[in-house]
């Protein structure tokens, strides 16, 4: 009996000091471990003689209670301590001020690219894409571009096998046969993507941006792709009126071939758009050619329409007033930053998600 209450006051005592979880656990092994001074006492109770044998247990059975609590409440002690200490330590300053964050842009020409596709899909135009990547066939063949056109020449085309079957596209126009090759008249579609050709300047790069566009089906005539032009460029420089010329002129895959011109002047140094006597070449079009419409088998004595390529970059360094397309591709963060648009603000004429 004298060695249970030693039992018990000697542990009473040793918890009362500060301790860490691991000594309180060492005193638990010590006490309650398989032979723990307290088990021990469980397993001896047969041996004890039958008289005292009740009392004994029921001593022992307290002083397990007592410490087993004891033990418990001390752990709770110690974790609510640490979890104090921590939220001590890790409190936060809210007078400190936040940490700056570098918010993304969006390029120009990305935007430029939003906003053309949005209006053209006004007037029911899809947008199509096709690989940077292209086959000569799809380049030049199929577009009726005769083996000794100049545009076939290394000096312009990047060619990436020896055979020079293998290019990087040099127009949208490849866009056009993918579309007709893969789907049945009518289309009315448009493929804005990235080309390419060796040519570097203050306004040529070696790649560059177009648009191309395509509309086949019953009854088309070239009024309906002066009507398509004019309302585009009014919509995309936000003006009501616009000057257009069409000046003749000769691409392989259209008959007839022309190029349009926008007039603009240049008011307080700033470029305005429809009106005054300059002009500015902004994009080439024409009358689908009948072989380019038979080599991917669509019937011409059905079917004829109007393509056009226009050049984005330099409908957005227009409208933006940038005057420098290699600024376009320098990937200089503060340039970005200044002309590249929050992605946040939805554009003025921007109409895909508002309505
Ligand atoms: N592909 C021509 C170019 O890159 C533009 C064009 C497209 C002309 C469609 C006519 C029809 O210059």
């Amino acid at each position: 009996m004298s060695d249970l209450k030693n039992i018990r006051e000697q542990f009473l005592s040793k918890l009362k000091n500060d301790l860490s979880i691991e000594e309180i656990n060492n005193f638990k092994t010590e006490l309650f471990g398989k032979n723990g001074l307290i088990s021990s006492k469980f397993k001896s109770l047969g041996s004890i003689p039958e008289i005292d044998r009740k009392q004994f247990a029921t001593n022992l059975n307290q002083i397990k209670d007592e410490l087993q609590n004891l033990i418990s409440i001390k752990i709770d002690e110690i974790n609510t301590k640490k979890i104090n200490e921590k939220l001590e330590k890790e409190k936060v300053d809210v007078s400190l001020p936040g940490r700056p964050f570098a918010r993304g842009k969006i390029h120009p020409v990305s935007q430029t690219i939003d906003e053309i596709s949005s209006i053209f899909s006004e007037i029911g135009f899809s947008v199509e894409e096709g690989p940077d990547v292209e086959n000569e066939y799809n380049n030049f063949t199929a577009l009726n571009t005769p083996d000794n056109h100049p545009a076939r020449d290394m000096h312009d085309t990047f060619y990436l096998d020896e055979r020079k079957e293998l290019l990087l596209r040099t127009h949208t126009s490849p866009v056009q046969i993918r579309t007709m090759l893969k789907d049945k008249p009518p289309f009315k579609i448009i493929a804005p993507g990235r080309t390419y050709r060796s040519d570097s300047d203050q306004t040529h790069a070696p790649m560059f941006h177009q648009v191309e566009g395509l509309h086949i089906d019953k009854n088309i005539n070239m009024g309906h792709l002066k009507g398509c032009l004019n309302y585009f460029i009014k919509e995309f420089f936000e003006v009501d009126k616009i000057k257009m010329r069409f000046r003749p002129s000769h691409f392989p895959f259209t008959e007839p071939s022309a190029e349009v011109d926008i007039g603009y002047e240049i008011k307080d140094g700033k470029i305005v758009i429809g009106e005054g006597d300059k002009w500015l070449e902004i994009l080439g079009c024409g009358m689908v050619h009948p072989n380019v419409l038979r080599n991917v088998r669509v019937d011409t004595s059905i079917y004829q329409g109007y393509a056009f390529g226009i050049g984005i970059d330099r409908l957005a360094m227009l409208k933006y007033g940038i005057n420098d397309l290699r600024a376009f591709f320098e990937c200089d963060y503060r340039w970005l930053s200044h002309f590249g648009f929050d992605p946040l603000d939805v554009p003025t004429n921007y109409r895909g998600l508002s309505r």
